[in-house]
């Protein structure tokens, strides 16, 4: 079996990392990926979001699965691609198909979803430029702050937390006058949800799922959670407030009625599912689902995967996956993202990586890395995650810390406090 892993950041070194290990796989490729996943498997140049470049390198490879790691692919319709091409209909996509990954690709729909089928969420009201003129009576009856949404994929710049009701109708006039292109033809305003965030992943063949390790992840750049939002800085799994009581309301509140949701609605849904949850004293809400895994967040939750993660993924392609068990690591596992200075702002490339050969007891995934004449520099803002395994929390972070201390390239930076507020 020869797979290819489409996308070219830490998550896809993560899910090669581990997919190498197992006896069922002879080859794993990786399209583009970066100096770390050729390191693992083999590197092939292509764009993810060219699905014919993605129909060459699999005809030409000899590839008998594919793994899509980012969401635009999957938004875009590379399932349909696949299952609408004679050649490359055999070949089995893990990873939602277009209607499918509507959960991510479109908030107003998984809005719409989340309701018609009960799923707690904040409250919300949808706008276009039709009806647009009735936001201003849908904000009074909100309180500060306003969370305003573009509809579409916008590069993770969709999402504003504003505290005026004025700076909140005229971004609502923003984004439908095309500040995020056609992402802000339609715009959410939803209810602002206080508590902590955490991320939930099921894998599901369309009929059963299975539960994968949960994990928080460190959006902003700055310590104590100040400053820009960024991919995320680091995280940690398991998440200790994710006890038994809260995930069994996850499980029956959120996870079980979206899986009848989609069954109702006729949506087959194969791949991953990313709940972007928020406690809010002590009741799981919905903020998103992600038709994906979360980066940083697989380069914890995958480490603590026990068993063979492509039996799972298997299970995915061959519709069987409630035959299937799945094994958790009890240890923790948390990740530290090196990132470029500037990140998430401007920032310079192709600085050289150094000290990566003294780490220990740990794995460092790549996230921006390539080679170069000159060694593994750095290409893009964040660069490497160090992950580290331990029986407490501490244990772990200590480990990831002690690693990160040992790699320099110029202008590195990452945050010291990671796991801070759990
Ligand atoms: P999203 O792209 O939907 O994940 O939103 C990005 C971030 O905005 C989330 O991770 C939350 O931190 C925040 N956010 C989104 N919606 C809400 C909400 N209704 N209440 C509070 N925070 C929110
Ligand atoms: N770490 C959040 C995400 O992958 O969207």
């Amino acid at each position: 079996m020869n797979i290819l892993i489409l996308g070219s950041g830490g998550r896809e070194h993560a899910l090669a990392w581990k997919l190498v290990q197992s006896k069922k796989i002879k080859r794993v490729f990786i399209g583009p990926g970066n100096a770390g996943t050729a390191m693992t498997g083999t590197n092939i140049r292509l764009d993810p979001e060219n699905f014919k470049e993605v129909k060459r390198a699999v005809e030409e490879h000899n590839i008998n699965m594919v793994i899509v790691g980012p969401e635009a692919p999957l938004v875009g319709g590379l399932h349909d691609f696949f299952l609408n091409d004679d050649r490359l209909r055999s070949v089995p996509v893990i990873g939602p198909d277009r209607s499918a990954a509507r959960l991510e690709g479109s908030k107003d729909f998984a809005k719409g979803f989340l309701t018609r089928h009960n799923i707690p969420t904040a409250a919300y009201r949808s706008f276009n430029k039709a009806n647009m003129h009735e936001a201003h009576d849908f904000l009074k009856q909100l309180k500060p702050p306003y969370v305003v949404k573009a509809d579409g994929l916008a590069a993770g710049k969709g999402v504003l937390i504003i505290n005026s009701l004025d700076d909140a109708e005229k971004e609502l006039g923003a984004m439908l006058e095309g500040k995020f292109g056609s992402a802000g033809n339609k715009v959410i305003i939803e209810q602002y949800l206080s508590g902590i965030e955490l991320s939930v992943f099921i894998i599901t063949d369309g009929k059963s799922y299975k539960l994968l390790p949960e994990a928080k992840d460190y959006k902003r750049v700055g310590e104590g959670d100040k400053g820009l939002n960024t991919g995320g800085m680091g995280a940690v799994s398991p998440v200790p407030f994710a006890d038994d009581n809260f995930m069994n309301k996850v499980r029956t509140r959120i996870i079980d009625p979206t899986m009848k949701g989609l069954a109702e609605e006729g949506i087959v849904y194969k791949g991953f599912i990313f709940f972007g949850l928020i406690n809010v004293l002590g009741d799981p809400y919905v903020i998103e689902y992600n038709a994906r895994l979360g980066d940083p967040e697989s380069e914890v939750m995958i480490p603590r995967i026990k068993s063979d993660l492509f039996d799972l993924i298997e299970g995915v392609a061959n519709s069987n996956l409630a035959e299937k068990q799945v094994e958790i690591d009890d240890r923790y596992v948390s990740t530290v993202m090196l990132v470029s200075g500037g990140y998430p702002g401007n920032y310079e490339k192709g600085k050289i990586i150094s000290g990566l050969d003294r780490t220990k007891e740990c794995v460092v995934f790549h996230a921006g890395t390539k080679i170069s004449d000159n060694g593994i520099v750095t290409s893009g803002g964040r660069v490497l995650a160090v992950s580290s395994w331990g029986a407490t929390m501490k244990e772990a972070l200590d480990g990831s810390y002690r690693n990160a201390g040992l790699v320099t390239f110029e202008n590195m930076y990452y945050r010291t406090d990671i796991g801070f507020d759990l």
